[in-house]
């Protein structure tokens, strides 16, 4: 029987592997240099923790959600997102005594969609949260700092979606007119839109169904139910927005976000090489999550970016050069007898610790001829090959082969660690 692996959750080989480390890397860079501190969140959770922040009625909660009983009969869920636990830790584990806090994560989450291009069972997000604040500076200050972070991996080309919801009683207020909409239509509804109508209007917004999206075209939009704060604080959003030059954004009043947690600000970052699941990056403002939660009243905001995605819409030549960099040029090491083994050990052990560029690789089977050695450091694609042969060691030397040039030089054995940083470091 083979084993597979299941579907919708990929390995992440080498070289890709390298593309996950330069972006991880990246984004720690910048983000701790904006202020945010990393935290890491068990990735099962209470199953009732993702209903009540992400909402009964949403897709993710509805059809999306890996939910088990555990031996004990606890309800678990493996998490779909990110925001909700770290909720769940800033009151557990007392952290409102801070009054503005940051937080970014970086990990797996999981939703059981069909898979397609751009769209898997396990993916990753980068992820940021600011507690305790309100200010709209910043809601502008996260979209600022969303499109830092793409720019710095090497992203352009992307467009960022602003709407703003409003705040609980202007959502109330969109629900009523949107219910008051919809009701004549109740029939040309989809039968989920049917049970939304009732259970979450809200939702209808987001359906993909073509009949209902047609029907949604004209109703009550978010951006017409603002109170005259929430109009104030969105409208500071874009004035901030318009000083930053780098950033580009554009209103989409029929953006729905496909959590429930949202108010006021939601934002969403798309790209045209990617296909339906265009979206790289979301977030937006969440100022009653916490307190839903038994904390205390605490505005809040964050985006959490898709790294498969974002992976998508790089250009595959910056692909190329952040694999080639990423990855440590070989220099292998043949031998041809144990004596020659054990002085090439030897003689190697501070570099295999000590160089950034370079890895080294010995020989295991001491059986392989030489010239079988030099076949398998051309397979490895190996940039130099060293050869610790039985001769040459009697003359205290070693030999150093450039693969690319085929050029050889003897190199003094008692010299060496100069001679071969000094003729390998050349070819950086
Ligand atoms: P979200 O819009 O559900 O928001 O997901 C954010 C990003 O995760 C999406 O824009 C997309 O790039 C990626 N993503 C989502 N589902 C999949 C999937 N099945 N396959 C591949 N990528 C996917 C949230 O999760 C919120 N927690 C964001 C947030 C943080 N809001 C406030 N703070």
């Amino acid at each position: 029987m083979k084993v597979r692996s299941l579907k919708g959750m990929n390995d992440i080989l080498p070289p890709e592997v390298y593309l996950w480390q330069f972006v991880e890397e990246a984004a720690r860079e910048v983000l701790e240099g904006f202020g945010y501190k990393e935290i890491r969140t068990p990735i099962l959770e209470e199953t009732s923790l993702f209903q009540k922040s992400i909402g009964e009625g949403t897709d993710i909660v509805n059809k999306e959600m890996y939910t088990f009983t555990d031996r004990g009969g606890r309800s678990l869920t493996l998490r779909p997102e990110g925001t909700a636990p770290i909720v769940r830790s800033y009151i557990e584990n007392n952290l409102s005594a801070d009054d503005y806090l940051k937080f970014y994560y970086i990990g797996p989450m999981f939703r059981s969609e069909r898979p397609q291009k751009g769209r898997s069972r396990q993916f990753h997000q980068i992820g940021v949260e600011a507690i305790g604040s309100s200010d709209p500076y910043i809601d502008g200050g996260s979209i600022f700092l969303l499109s830092e972070l793409l720019r710095k991996v090497g992203l352009d080309g992307f467009r960022i979606k602003l709407s703003s919801l409003g705040c609980a009683k202007d959502k109330q207020r969109l629900a009523k007119e949107l219910r008051a909409y919809l009701l004549p239509e109740k029939n040309r509804l989809c039968e989920d839109c049917r049970i939304r109508l009732e259970k979450n209007v809200l939702r209808t917004l987001d359906c993909k169904i073509e009949s209902c999206k047609a029907l949604l075209r004209n109703s009550p939009k978010a951006k017409d139910f603002l109170c005259p704060d929430c109009r104030e604080h969105y409208n500071t959003v874009k004035k901030y927005l318009n000083t930053q030059p780098s950033v580009y954004f554009i209103e989409d009043p029929n953006m729905v976000r496909g959590l429930d947690y949202y108010t006021k600000t939601v934002f969403e970052v798309t790209h045209s090489a990617l296909g339906a699941q265009d979206a790289i990056a979301a977030g937006g403002r969440y100022d009653n999550l916490i307190e839903d939660f038994g904390g205390k009243k605490t505005p809040a905001i964050g985006f959490a970016i898709g790294i498969e995605r974002l992976l998508m819409a790089l250009p595959p030549e910056k692909k190329k050069e952040i694999e080639s960099k990423k990855e440590k040029k070989l220099v292998y090491i043949a031998t041809t007898s144990s004596d020659a083994y054990n002085k090439a050990y030897e003689v190697l052990k501070p570099f295999r610790f000590e160089d950034e560029k370079f890895v080294y690789e010995i020989n295991y089977d001491r059986t392989r001829s030489l010239k079988a050695q030099m076949r398998q450091a051309d397979k490895k694609k190996a940039s130099f090959v060293a050869i610790f042969g039985d001769e040459e060691l009697k003359r205290n030397e070693v030999i150093l082969r450039n693969m690319k040039t085929s050029e050889q030089k003897k190199i003094e054995l008692n010299k060496f660690s100069k001679e071969f940083e000094e003729v390998i470091k050349r070819e950086i």
